[in-house]
């Protein structure tokens, strides 16, 4: 009913609008800024089967493997440990390589996906530790593992997955920092400078809402599209997969994410006038490269509509539509560039009429095989 959906028309588009909230209490009792700690009951509990491991082994599926993909250039840049991410329908049946010197770190937001459940019993049987973090209190996943971090971002309504992610990111932005420190792979000044910023993120996602009319006004430009294309490199690449998916999603366009660099590998011959591309060109070590990218999209004629760091004057010159996000570190990019996405996505479904929080033929939780 309307009551559940706290004024707001779906739940989707209030689960997007709750991440401050959800992410502050995701870090409630665990990102201590006053004494620039992140604690973990996880980590001081099992510190020794962590810091012994030989490599990290992230499974999941659709939202929760992005947020994967995230969480393994965190991990490797902060604690130099090698992270493989794997889809767990895939990893079940291929015979992996599994050793006890392996932490499996399964993410689920149900706690209850029938191919992360079985992957994790296989990891089990071949003596790995397993990891969970999930969002369902008490769900099947969390009880299969030895140990886990929740995501506390409250009950997720919308097929969409929206907060989950955002909070999938932030526990392991929390784990890589808090393993990195026990390493000693990070130095105390990047410690707190990465805590300090964390900290800031649920105010920042704050800003980028107010662009919600903005991009709601936007989204009308773009309904007529059959293909959208959605690049970024780096952390951003990730996000990329993550906006071209809720894309998909909820409002039935195809949309596909890349590596930036890629797109002259094959998608480049897909852009005409008809093309939407969304670029993730935030202010960072790959800026020029990305930059360079909607050039060759803009010289096709393609429509780019790009996420940019706050005060950008050069982008703003060539493309279509300029988001202006505020400015965090590179890792913590994800946290603010996932939110126009979000709503980009859900605004497009709501201009073509459709039902956001129950999209044709998807299931909140996939059960079953
Ligand atoms: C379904 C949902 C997605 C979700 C995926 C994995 O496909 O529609 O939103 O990302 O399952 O679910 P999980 O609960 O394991 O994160």
């Amino acid at each position: 009913g309307q009551l559940e959906k706290g004024g707001f028309p779906h739940f989707m588009l209030k689960e997007i609008f709750e991440q401050p909230e959800c992410l502050t209490n995701c870090m409630r009792g665990r990102v201590n800024v006053d004494t620039d700690n992140v604690v973990l009951s996880a980590v001081i509990d099992y510190k020794k089967q962590l810091l012994d491991a030989n490599r990290f082994i992230i499974v999941a599926c659709g939202t929760s493997w992005h947020a994967g993909l995230i969480g393994k250039q965190m991990i490797e840049q902060l604690c130099r440990i090698p992270v493989e991410v794997e889809y767990a329908s895939e990893f079940r049946y291929r015979n992996p390589v599994i050793t006890s010197k392996d932490v499996v770190i399964a993410i689920s937001q149900s706690g209850e996906t029938a191919d992360t459940l079985a992957a994790i019993q296989l990891a089990k049987e071949h003596g790995a530790f397993i990891y969970g973090i999930c969002n369902a209190i008490g769900s099947s996943i969390p009880r299969a593992t030895d140990t886990g971090s929740y995501i506390h971002v409250g009950p997720e309504i919308g097929v969409a997955s929206t907060k989950a992610f955002t909070g999938q990111v932030t526990v392991l932005t929390m784990l890589a920092l808090a393993l990195a420190k026990e390493k000693g792979t990070i130095s105390t000044e990047n410690y707190m400078h990465v805590v300090k910023e964390l900290h800031e993120i649920p105010n920042k996602i704050k800003t980028v809402l107010q662009l919600n009319d903005r991009i709601a006004d936007l989204s009308r430009t773009f309904t007529y599209a059959r293909n959208f294309l959605y690049l970024g490199r780096g952390f951003s690449y990730p996000v990329a997969l993550e906006g071209a998916l809720k894309l998909k999603e909820i409002s039935y366009i195809h949309a596909e994410g890349y590596p930036a660099a890629e797109m002259k590998h094959g998608p480049i011959a897909l852009i005409d006038s008809d093309m939407p591309v969304v670029v993730i060109a935030t202010h960072n070590a790959m800026y020029e490269k990305v930059l360079s990218n909607i050039q060759e999209v803009k010289a096709r004629k393609g429509k780019v509509i790009a996420i940019v760091s706050h005060d950008d004057n050069t982008i703003s010159k060539i493309a279509d539509e300029v988001i202006e996000l505020p400015d965090t570190i590179e890792c913590l990019e994800p946290l603010l560039t996932t939110i126009p996405l979000q709503l980009l996505a859900y605004h497009v479904a709501v201009c073509k009429g459709l039902d956001v929080d129950q999209p044709r033929n998807l299931a909140k939780s996939v059960t079953v095989e």
